[in-house]
């Protein structure tokens, strides 16, 4: 599917992004993931459960059921599913029929967000999971704020594209993002490791801004400051990076911007950022501002993508695009995505190769 060169349009053996921690409790939100409506809520330990959200017996969406200690009760004939997915009750009958299971999804609680694997269980690996503390989030030396997550009416590779090429900031965000207008300019250095891809910009001597003040109040200058888009897999781009004093190369600090992308559907996405920083722990303005910015840039951008989504509908299915010297990143990151699902439907067909 446009923008890959595979129709398949996500990979499905991959960690994603279901919700923040604190979305989910002991009431049972409903979700749809990569084409597939699920259930997510906590056992009376606290343990978040993924279940497949629409019930085996007439269709009735789950969501619309109870919890009934772990379990799940469904809100048409009552149907019960332990939190494994197994059916363990059907109240007009003794026993319970066959392939009556939910499917349950594999779930893992990193850095305050609910990550599910959309992959067969045998292959779901925590080890899969990005370093998300070394980011910031769930690491006690940096403050965090998430946002309010969005859904988008565009296919996330669009919002992919977006990240991997920040001279957009000089345009659409050229009022929202402190010192934005000069992004475009700025000469593009890319770092290719096996784990990420990291298209970076380097702003020199970035003359002192209100912004810049409310971050370091103690420093008076001139600041040099990294515009990185990294890429770690579809589910996570980081942007932002570490700030240094021009005069001296000191390291003043580092905001990161965690850009963390699920599928809904083909063509929607829901968008999570999280934004991050290793200094200022005590600066709450600093904190409400990020997160003002964030209601002023992200519609920006979801503007923008879902208008390119319009077009992209009325169009053929592999559309001409130009390429300019600064979407190397972009492009390399569509093969890495491309290739990502190209070897996940190799491995269904042979498993043995694997
Ligand atoms: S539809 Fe769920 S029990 Fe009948
Ligand atoms: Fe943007």
């Amino acid at each position: 599917m446009h923008p890959l060169k595979v129709e398949q349009p996500y990979p499905y053996e991959q960690w994603w992004v279901a919700a923040y921690s604190a979305e989910i409790g002991r009431t049972i939100a409903a979700r749809t993931i990569l084409g597939m409506p699920l259930i997510l809520y906590r056992t009376e330990a606290g343990e978040a459960v993924a279940l497949s959200g629409i019930c085996p017996h007439r269709s009735f969406p789950l969501d619309q059921g109870c919890l009934v200690g772990d379990s799940v009760r469904c809100g048409y004939h009552g149907f019960t599913f332990a939190a494994s997915g197994e059916c363990v009750e059907v109240p007009s009958q003794s026993g319970v029929p066959t392939h009556s299971a939910l499917r349950r999804y594999p779930v893992a609680e990193r850095g305050d967000l609910i990550w599910i694997w959309t992959g067969s269980e045998e292959t779901a690996d925590p080890a899969l999971l990005p370093d998300i503390e070394s980011m910031g989030p769930g690491n006690p030396g940096w403050t965090v704020e998430q946002h309010p997550p969005a859904t988008i009416a565009a296919r996330y590779t669009l919002l992919i594209d977006n990240l991997l090429d920040l001279s957009h900031a000089s345009f659409i965000h050229s009022d929202t993002i402190p010192a934005g207008e000069k992004v475009a300019a700025l000469p593009v250095e890319l770092i290719e490791t096996e784990k990420s891809l990291n298209v970076r910009r380097l702003g020199c001597n970035l003359p002192p801004n209100p912004f810049f003040r409310l971050m370091f109040p103690d420093h008076d200058g001139p600041i040099d400051q990294s515009f990185d888009a990294e890429y770690f897999g579809p589910h996570l781009i980081r942007t932002g990076g570490a700030l240094h004093a021009s005069a001296t190369g000191e390291r003043l600090g580092t905001q990161n911007y965690i850009h963390l992308i699920t599928p809904e559907t083909p063509t929607t996405l829901r968008y999570f950022v999280v934004t991050a920083r290793d200094f200022g722990a005590d600066n709450a303005a600093l904190g409400r501002l990020h997160l003002d910015m964030g209601t002023r840039i992200q519609p920006q951008d979801q503007a923008a993508i879902e208008s390119i989504e319009k077009v992209l509908q009325t169009l053929a299915p592999h559309p001409r695009e130009v390429s300019a010297r600064v979407d190397t990143g972009a492009l390399k990151v569509r093969k890495r995505l491309t290739d990502q699902i190209v070897a996940e439907q190799r491995a269904r067909r042979e498993p043995a190769a694997a």
